[in-house]
């Protein structure tokens, strides 16, 4: 495809009476369905396991969402073997099956747009819009990974008089993905369908408390006529069957999105030679942020306070693309927070599966108490402009926002993944674009801003993967705003860009003398 030609998959419109219907209808379906077991897929079986998980909804904890099966090391030993096994037939499966295969998964999430948003909803705690758009994200990478693949499948000729040169792309075999729960459908397809398109035979780790939605993605690659073996699904737990997925021998790559703190050792890990390995590991690594606005003297504030407060509290700041920092120039600064402050008070907390929720829960319980931590040291060393009260009965935290916040500050340096702002202050603009890239971080990041130096310069210097200017900071989409960042925040290249599935083929060039 031509870029910019990508047809991105379209977002639900809720003002639609018939759609918002057809969403109630499909949250009372799901509702139904809760509680069940989903066992792993290994082989092309569904096993049985020594031990399960119960996955919760975040935003009522008393209701289970499902029981989930968690594989041992030994059933992970089981399932790399099967890749194994299934890969020289799946590596000479043509490209374009293979991308027909993976573009009818895509399909059928389309088919089963509604359910899978009322799933994502109530397993992750993340509210009906911003759940249907993380639809349209998987749906995306199934079709754009696709179109990648028959692209790139044509490879390149270097020919010269007496000599043709082709370069060709091959899978690299047997592929680990390791997903997070915050984008439980965008990240754990996006990832798989890469490394199957590829052709690699791939286990999916997804991870523990949005298990449930992996499971309705390996169901869907399995209806897609995905073969056994060629895809697997692998719930368990990281520090045993995931560290095991790291260092099996005949593991090639590892496909991990997830915290600073994890992908630094699964890094460390797969860069160990195993015994038996006869390859090195390719680790691709998307890990956190510690996401910056900055709004210069000459910002329209309206505009700037509606997108810090989007960007900061949208899915309770559990994007790793959240705005967490407001960098804001002095001469602004207390109208800027007033405003911010009370634009915040106005979010309603509660039940993600509620029309009116803006924010809802945070992920589990371990979450919520950390980001309590957070915020009882804010309160130590930062000004607190706002607390706002959390509902009983599920994982809330209220949105809190800090004032007076020093750059060197905890919070103002450690990502919280949670809703809490740290608003800073910046004497100038240099100041500003300091305190901005002095963090260990490099994921996203933005200004608003209408003086055009200050744009210029921003678009240079922040030290952002993807840098937004006079928006919001949150939902990239695929093809149009390929998403990875640097620094400590990873080191893959652009998911849902023209370079992503480079990082799953080996080039390799044939030349012949003729
Ligand atoms: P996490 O690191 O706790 O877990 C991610 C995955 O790693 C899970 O599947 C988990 O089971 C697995 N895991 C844990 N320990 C392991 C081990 N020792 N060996 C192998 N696997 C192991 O992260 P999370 O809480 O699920 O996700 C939140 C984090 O992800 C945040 O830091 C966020 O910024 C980051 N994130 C980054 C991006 C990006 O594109 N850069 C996107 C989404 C999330
Ligand atoms: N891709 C996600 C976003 O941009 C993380 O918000």
């Amino acid at each position: 495809p031509n870029p910019g030609t990508f047809a991105n998959a379209i977002d639900t419109d809720y003002s639609r009476s018939e759609l918002r219907d057809r969403s109630v209808r499909a949250l009372e379906k799901v509702r139904a369905q809760l509680g069940k077991t989903y066992q792993p897929l290994i082989a092309g079986e569904y096993v049985t396991t020594e031990t399960t998980k119960n996955s919760l909804d975040p935003s009522d904890t008393s209701a289970v969402i499902g029981i989930v099966g968690q594989i041992s090391v030994a059933q992970a030993d089981r399932a790399v073997a099967a890749a194994k096994a299934a890969f020289p037939q799946w590596r000479r499966t043509p490209a374009r099956e293979r991308a027909a295969i993976i573009r009818k998964a895509g399909d059928l999430m389309e088919v089963r747009r509604a359910e899978l948003t009322a799933w994502v909803c109530l397993e992750a705690g993340k509210i009906l819009p911003q759940a249907d758009a993380e639809v349209s994200e998987a749906i995306d990478f199934c079709r754009y990974y696709a179109d990648e693949m028959e692209r790139l499948n044509a490879g390149h000729q270097f020919d010269i008089a007496g000599e043709t040169n082709r370069l060709h792309y091959q899978p690299c075999g047997v592929a680990a993905v390791i997903s997070p729960w915050n984008f439980p459908i965008a990240i754990a397809t996006g990832m798989t369908v890469a490394a199957l398109v590829a052709g690699n035979c791939t286990l999916l780790k997804p991870a523990a408390p949005t298990a449930v939605i992996a499971a309705k993605i390996a169901e869907i690659l399995v209806e897609a006529g995905v073969p056994p073996g060629v895809f697997q699904f692998v719930p368990g737990r990281g520090a045993t069957a995931g560290d095991r997925l790291v260092q099996h021998p005949d593991v090639h790559l590892i496909a991990f999105t997830g915290s600073r703190e994890v992908g630094c050792e699964i890094y460390a890990k797969a860069a160990r030679v195993q015994p038996g390995q006869r390859h090195l590991k390719r680790v691709i690594a998307e890990m956190g942020g510690k996401n910056a606005l900055i709004v210069d003297e000459g910002a329209d504030l309206d505009q700037a306070v509606a997108g810090v407060v989007t960007s900061a509290f949208g899915y309770s700041g559990q994007k790793c693309s959240a705005c967490s920092r407001a960098i804001v120039m002095a001469p602004v600064y207390d109208t800027f927070c007033e405003r911010l402050v009370e634009a915040t008070r106005s979010l309603a907390v509660g039940r993600a599966d509620l029309p009116g929720t803006a924010v809802g829960p945070v992920i589990d319980a371990a979450a919520r108490d950390r980001i309590r931590d957070y915020i009882a040291k804010g309160k130590q060393a930062a000004t607190l402009a706002l607390e706002m009260t959390a509902p009983a009965g599920g994982y809330y935290v209220g949105p809190t926002i800090f004032t007076d916040v020093a750059p060197d500050a905890t919070i103002a340096q450690e990502e919280i993944f949670g809703p809490v702002l740290a608003v800073l202050r910046a004497a100038d603009f240099d100041d500003a674009l300091a305190i901005a890239n002095g963090t260990d971080y490099a994921l996203a990041g933005g200004i608003y801003s209408r003086t055009p130096d200050h744009l210029k310069r921003a678009a240079e210097e922040l030290e952002v993967g993807n840098c937004y200017i006079n928006r919001g900071i949150t939902g990239a989409i695929v093809s149009r705003q390929p998403f990875g960042g640097f620094k400590m925040s990873g080191m893959g290249s652009k998911a849902g860009g023209p370079d992503y599935l480079l990082q799953f083929l080996e080039p390799r060039v044939v030349t012949e003398n003729i």
